[in-house]
């Protein structure tokens, strides 16, 4: 890995284990993560110690991670070429979070839209770790002198924190941390809820017909999106006040690989049933071999945790190096 890191630029991301994997999530990020490990160094993760800002009942979690875990194997994350490790595993990720806690700002943490959101949506556990959300996951990445984040939209202000605090910290002690640029995606950044448009689509959406899990029945999938709200235009074209409409072109055409042109042709004459029952059939077919994959994946639990754990060896001795280095600047005297 280390001679690795000369030749390719590094890529981190990570995925929180809170339940299924939506379509929002595969088509933003592990539909791209997957791409990206033949052409770079790519350390993916799955971010068990975010998780825990929400309250999660212990069996339920402990299951999500084993789901999660399997379902990005299904997704393509393959062990031979990627480390992907799960973040508790890895105790560089708390104490380096802690670290940068005292170089960020509580101004800064404040305007944060994610706690914002979700101070809102947890109102009677408005826990410090969700406040400082954000230092961890600056930490998961600087810890890898990552030079990506392959991330959806949403969490671009999470990316534009952790160049701050990373160009803080060299600021004061010189070249500490490889400053990250984020990677998202032209399509697919952000999929919106089929219920509410106007949303990103999010697991924790109250109305289930909102998203799509990667375990949705094809029967459960077809019918979500002949249910999507649309408009009342019944013309398949991409435009203002057609959210609804934009949201299915973008799935459709990340994962077709069409123009909304050659889309928008294609249902020239063709009413929103059509459109819809095609989007449905591209998802199902799409979704399918990640099914069949998780089911085998699922039921080997000894060779997720034998991969796991040697993806997180390798993860611990690269980022000790990166720790070290800042803990040394900083004045610690190291054991
Ligand atoms: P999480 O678990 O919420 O989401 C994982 C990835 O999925 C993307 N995503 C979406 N993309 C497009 N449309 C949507 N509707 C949609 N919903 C989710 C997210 O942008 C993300 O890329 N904080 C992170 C996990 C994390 C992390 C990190 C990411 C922890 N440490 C370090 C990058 C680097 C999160 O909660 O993602």
């Amino acid at each position: 890995m280390e001679q690795a890191t000369e030749r390719k630029k590094v890529v981190f991301s990570a995925i929180q284990p809170s339940g299924t994997v939506t379509l929002g999530n595969y088509l933003g990020a592990l539909k791209n993560w997957s791409a990206m490990q033949d052409e770079y160094n790519c350390i993916f993760a799955l971010a068990d110690l975010h998780t825990i800002t929400v309250r999660q009942e212990p069996a339920q979690f402990r299951k999500n991670i084993y789901e999660a875990y399997a379902t990005l194997l299904a997704c393509g994350i393959d062990v031979e070429k990627s480390l992907f490790f799960v973040q508790s595993h890895v105790n560089t990720h708390a104490q380096l979070a802690w670290v940068l806690n005292c170089y960020t700002q509580f101004g800064e943490l404040s305007r944060m839209t994610q706690f914002k959101d979700k101070s809102a949506k947890h109102a009677d556990n408005v826990n410090a770790g969700l406040f400082t959300y954000p230092t961890l996951m600056a930490a998961d990445i600087l810890l890898y002198q990552a030079d990506l984040v392959p991330v959806g939209a949403d969490q671009k202000q999470h990316l534009e924190i952790t160049r701050n605090i990373a160009e803080r910290f060299n600021g004061l002690y010189g070249n500490v941390f490889r400053v990250p640029e984020p990677y998202i995606a032209k399509s697919g950044a952000r999929v919106m809820s089929l219920q509410d448009p106007t949303k990103k689509m999010s697991k924790s959406d109250e109305n289930v017909n909102g998203f799509i899990t990667l375990n949705d029945a094809p029967e459960v999938i077809m019918k979500k999106f002949k249910r999507a709200v649309t408009d009342s235009d019944a013309c398949v074209k991409y435009g203002e006040g057609k959210d609804g409409i934009n949201n299915l072109m973008s799935i459709y055409s990340t994962i077709t690989g069409k123009t909304f042109e050659q889309i928008e042709l294609e249902f020239e004459g063709k009413g929103y049933g059509d459109f819809k029952t095609a989007v449905g059939e591209a998802v199902v077919e799409e979704l399918r071999p990640i099914k069949e994959r998780f089911d085998q994946y699922i039921k080997d639990k000894a060779y997720m945790q034998e991969c796991w754990t040697k993806s997180a060896e390798t993860a611990q001795r690269f980022s000790q190096r990166t720790l070290d280095k800042a803990m040394k600047k900083i004045g610690y005297v190291l054991k």
